[in-house]
C-alpha cells in the first residue's frame, strides 16, 4: 500500500513554501472542505493545502487524526462532533461559531467527512455565512460512497448491473425511515444509504415488500478506505441478521444491487 504520509508531507512542503505564520487576512474567509472517507491520500492537494494554511479549524468526527495532523501546530482546532446520537455542537452553534471565526479575520477551514453537499449540513453553514456576509468556498471530498465503492471493488454503474445510482439516508426520524420504496427498489441500480446501519432491517423489509427478490445482492461496507476497512456480502434477505451477528457499527454504507457480488472478483483492497 502507498505510503499515507506522503500526501501529509506534501502539504507540509506547501505550507512551508506558501507562508510561515498566520495568514493575516484583511477579513475572515471561511473554507468549506471535505475531507474524504478516511484514507488522507484521497484529500485534494487543494483541501491539504488549506488544511496545511489554516487559522482555525472547525472538524467532525469522521475527521482522521492524519488529516488533522497537517494543520498548523498553532492552528485553533474545533472539535464539532456529530455522531449520529451525540451532537457535541448543535447545528446553530456550529453556524455561528463560523461567522465568530472568521468575524476575527482568520482563516478557518470547516472541515467534512466526505464531501461536504452529500449528507453533511454543508449548505446550512453557507446560508448562514452568506447572511451574515462573511466570504466563502467550497472544496468537494471524495464521498463515502466512491470510496467505499472502489475500495471494496463495487463499479456503482457497471454496465452489466446498473442504469443508475442512488444515494440516499436511511436516517430513521421518529422510528421510520420515509422513503420513496417504490423508485428505490427498481431493478437495475444501485441504491446506496447512508446512515442506515440502524434502520438495516427496515430498509431490506420495505425492498421486498417493493418489489425486489430477497436474493438481491446487497453488503456494508464499515469504514471504508481505512485499514480496517470491513466489507460484509449477503442479500436483502439475510442482511439485517448478518448486521446483527457481525455487531457492525457506524460509519458504514449499505449498498443495494448485483454489482455488490463483483466483490469477490475485484477486490484489491482487503487482501
Ligand atoms: C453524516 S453522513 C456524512 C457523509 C459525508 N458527507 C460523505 O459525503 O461521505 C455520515 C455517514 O456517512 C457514511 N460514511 C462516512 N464515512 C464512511 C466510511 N469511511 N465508511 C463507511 N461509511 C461512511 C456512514 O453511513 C455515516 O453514517
Amino acid at each position: 500500500m502507498a505510503d499515507t504520509a506522503t500526501g501529509i508531507r506534501m502539504a507540509v512542503l506547501m505550507r512551508e513554501t506558501t507562508m510561515n505564520n498566520s495568514t493575516k487576512l484583511e477579513s475572515g474567509k471561511v473554507w468549506l472542505v471535505g475531507a474524504g472517507p478516511g484514507d488522507p491520500e484521497l484529500l485534494t492537494i487543494k483541501a491539504a493545502r488549506l488544511i496545511a494554511q489554516a487559522d482555525a479549524l472547525v472538524y467532525d468526527h469522521l475527521v482522521s487524526d492524519a488529516i488533522m495532523a497537517i494543520a498548523r501546530s498553532d492552528a485553533r482546532r474545533i472539535y464539532a462532533g456529530k455522531e449520529a446520537s451525540n451532537h457535541t455542537l448543535p447545528q446553530d452553534s456550529i453556524n455561528q461559531l463560523l461567522v465568530d471565526l472568521a468575524n476575527e479575520k482568520l482563516s478557518v477551514v470547516r472541515l467534512k467527512g466526505g464531501d461536504p453537499f452529500i449528507f453533511g449540513r454543508g449548505g446550512e453553514e453557507l446560508e448562514t455565512l452568506a447572511e451574515s456576509g462573511i466570504p466563502f468556498e467550497v472544496v468537494p471530498g471524495v464521498t463515502a460512497a466512491a470510496g467505499c465503492a472502489a475500495y471494496a471493488g463495487f463499479p456503482l454503474t457497471h454496465r452489466d448491473h446498473a442504469q443508475a445510482v442512488t444515494f440516499v439516508t436511511g436516517h430513521l426520524k421518529d422510528g421510520t425511515v420515509n422513503l420513496d420504496w417504490q423508485a428505490l427498489s427498481r431493478p437495475k441500480q444501485t441504491v446506496v444509504f447512508y446512515m442506515g446501519i440502524g434502520a438495516a432491517a427496515e430498509i431490506c423489509r420495505q425492498m421486498i415488500a417493493h418489489g425486489l427478490p430477497s436474493m438481491t445482492p446487497a453488503a456494508v461496507v464499515r469504514n471504508g478506505t481505512q485499514p480496517d476497512q470491513q466489507t460484509l456480502l449477503a442479500t436483502l434477505g439475510t442482511l439485517p441478521n448478518r448486521i446483527a451477528e457481525s455487531a457492525i457499527k457506524p460509519p458504514a454504507l449499505i449498498i443495494v444491487g448485483s454489482v455488490t457480488k463483483l466483490h469477490e472478483k475485484l477486490n484489491w483492497f482487503e487482501q
